[in-house]
């Protein structure tokens, strides 16, 4: 079988004024298709950066992303947004709502770009936020939402769009414990019923209990 989502020798040297920080050193990793795997392992081990360079948004120091059989990593700013569109889902520790929007507006919004009617989409993404138990906050802005609320929302929106595979920087972080286990639930039966494919960073117990594979990185590396 492909790997839905493969790193070669994927390495990311970030450099604020003079001073490098390595924060991937040659990751190699296949992910197959309808995997639900874990990145664990220390703060500032590099899973985030693992995850944004997966996911198009950040350009690696040397080299390779392949999605399904199409090198990822070179694309343009117009391409990579198309695969987003269609093919990535992420749900990351800045929110990135859009201020103007409700909370079903937002998790709606990937599906109105596609161009889905409001009657499909509003009920996707109200069938998104009543998984996360926010269907009373539908139409609230976010800066009217705490942020464990923010968050939620955030998830909706990648749920609601079913991507091919969902890319997810701590998802539990920052929700009580009941929100956050019915979300690892609703992640996993996702996975099961939809085959959807996750890869997410995590320190929570309960969530690393219930996955298929944990990749532990420490130091940029995928440890033994
Ligand atoms: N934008 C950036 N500029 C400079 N250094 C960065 C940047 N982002 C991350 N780093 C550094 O890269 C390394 C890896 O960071 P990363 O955020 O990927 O770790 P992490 O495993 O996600 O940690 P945490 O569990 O705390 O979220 C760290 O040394 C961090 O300080
Ligand atoms: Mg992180």
């Amino acid at each position: 079988m492909q790997p839905l989502l493969q790193t070669k020798q994927l390495t990311k040297v970030y450099r604020v004024d003079a001073i490098e920080t390595p924060a991937l050193r040659g990751v190699n990793l296949e992910i197959y298709p309808g995997e639900f795997t874990a990145l664990a392992g220390p703060s500032g081990s590099g899973k985030s950066t693992l995850l944004y360079l997966m996911g198009g948004l950040d350009k690696p120091t040397a080299g390779e992303v392949w999605l399904g059989g199409q090198r990822i990593d070179g694309l343009s700013k117009a391409q990579l947004a198309q695969l987003r569109l269609w093919q990535v889902g992420f749900v990351f520790q800045a929110y990135n709502l859009i201020p103007v929007l409700t909370a079903l507006e937002n998790a709606a919004f990937v599906l109105e770009l596609r161009g889905e009617p409001r009657e499909v989409r509003e009920a996707k993404a109200l069938e998104a936020l009543q998984v996360l138990g926010m269907q009373d906050y539908a139409h609230r802005r976010p800066n009217q939402l705490s942020g464990g609320q923010q968050q939620r929302v955030a998830v909706a929106r990648a749920l609601a769009a079913r991507p091919k595979i969902i890319l997810a920087d701590e998802p539990t972080a920052n929700l009580d414990s009941k929100t956050g286990l019915a979300l690892i639930e609703h992640m996993r039966s996702l996975n099961r019923e939809q085959g959807i494919t996750f890869v997410f960073s995590t320190h929570d117990p309960r969530l690393l209990e219930r996955v298929d594979r944990i990749v532990r990185l420490e130091d940029g590396q995928i440890a033994a």
